[in-house]
């Protein structure tokens, strides 16, 4: 048996990989149903543009334009998506060698649908049910469980990886915000033996992170605190916070609400770090995160964001000295400090 605090010696892109994939055909096929190869084969546009024309939901194309694009159907110039040469010869209906008949024998999979109903419907909410309630701070134990198996599952690899950058030197309080299982916690503690933590999460969650705490036997270093991130004042006295995987939940307004809560619980000098898979610059890139996007769009509404989003975001709430460094596998950490 493993040890589960031991890195694997590969990191995990190829199940990365694997993950996003399934989201590649019911993105070209959605996109053949809403009409989006017809509509940028006369005009070029930005998602925002293409939305207000078909009547889509822009959030939702922010994540599937970049997706058709790494695929080879779309490119991207000038801020505006275009159709590629191959979409151009294989995905425009009425064409000799539209492929969409062939393709479309899998219309009827349960993704395409959703994804064509997310994107048509703007407010509706995402499929991941356990997360039906987050924005509201409702998640009963049975969800709580379901989330910290899947965040564990993901994310166990990933911590060792960050705990291995070295990056939190320095740190003697830690708060892990939405910290799910406590994996990064715990990964970070064992690092480091004289760090403290906190994993904050709605309270069903901490009643189940307090399991993997005390498995871990940390419970004496790590503690958690029940609290809804959006309702309640978030605790001071920590000098560095965590965000792994809570921005690519949430849109970008929902998003400029936690960097400033975050801002104002640190201390002077205390440092924020953001911890996800991202964009490209370009917005376009590296497929796994754009596949990402999509299946985080489906799921609760979400996306992965660029380096340059975040940083912005962050420069907003008023953090300095924004930098951003390669962790694990895809991941990257994203790192600024509270003036
Ligand atoms: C995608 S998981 C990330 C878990 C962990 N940080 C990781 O990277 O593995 C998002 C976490 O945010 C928590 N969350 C969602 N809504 C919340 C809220 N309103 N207040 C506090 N935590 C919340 C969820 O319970 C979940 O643990």
């Amino acid at each position: 048996m493993e040890r589960e605090n031991v890195l694997p010696g590969v990191d995990d892109r190829i199940v990365w990989d694997l993950w996003g994939s399934a989201i590649h055909l019911p993105a070209v096929l959605a996109a053949d149903a809403l009409g989006i190869f017809e509509a940028l084969e006369t005009q070029p546009a930005g998602e925002a543009e293409l939305a207000a024309r078909l009547g889509l939901d822009g959030h939702g194309l922010a994540g599937l334009l970049p997706l058709l694009a790494c695929l080879g159907f779309l490119t991207k110039r000038l801020g505006r998506f275009g159709l590629s040469e191959a979409g151009c010869r294989y995905l425009r209906r009425g064409q000799p060698f539209y492929w969409g008949d062939a393709l479309g024998v899998m219309r009827e999979l349960p993704m395409v649908r959703a994804l064509c109903q997310a994107l048509g419907d703007k407010a509706g909410p995402g499929q991941y049910q356990a997360a039906k309630g987050w924005g509201e701070g409702r998640l009963d134990e049975e969800a709580a469980t379901a989330v910290a198996r899947v965040m564990q599952s993901q994310s166990l690899g990933a911590s060792l990886g960050l705990a291995a950058t070295g990056r939190f030197q320095g740190v003697s309080r830690l708060l892990d915000v939405g910290g799910g299982s406590g994996c990064f916690a715990v990964a970070l503690a064992r690092r480091d033996p004289a760090l403290r933590c906190t994993v904050m999460d709605l309270p069903a969650m901490c009643r189940v992170a307090a399991g993997y705490l005390e498995a871990a036997g940390l419970a004496s270093r790590i503690d958690t605190l029940p609290l809804d991130m959006f309702r309640e004042s978030w605790p001071e006295g920590y000098d560095a916070m965590l965000l792994s995987n809570i921005l690519h939940d949430w849109d970008e307004a929902t998003n400029r609400e936690l960097a400033a809560r975050a801002f104002q619980a640190l201390p002077r000098g205390g440092r924020v770090f953001v911890h996800e898979i991202l964009v490209d610059d370009d917005g376009v890139g590296p497929l796994a995160a754009a596949a990402l996007s999509v299946l985080l769009y489906l799921a609760v509404r979400g996306r992965q964001y660029a380096a340059k989003e975040i940083a912005s975001l962050l420069a907003a709430a008023g953090f300095v000295d924004v930098g951003v460094n390669a962790a694990h596998g895809y991941y990257s950490l994203v790192v600024a400090r509270k003036p």
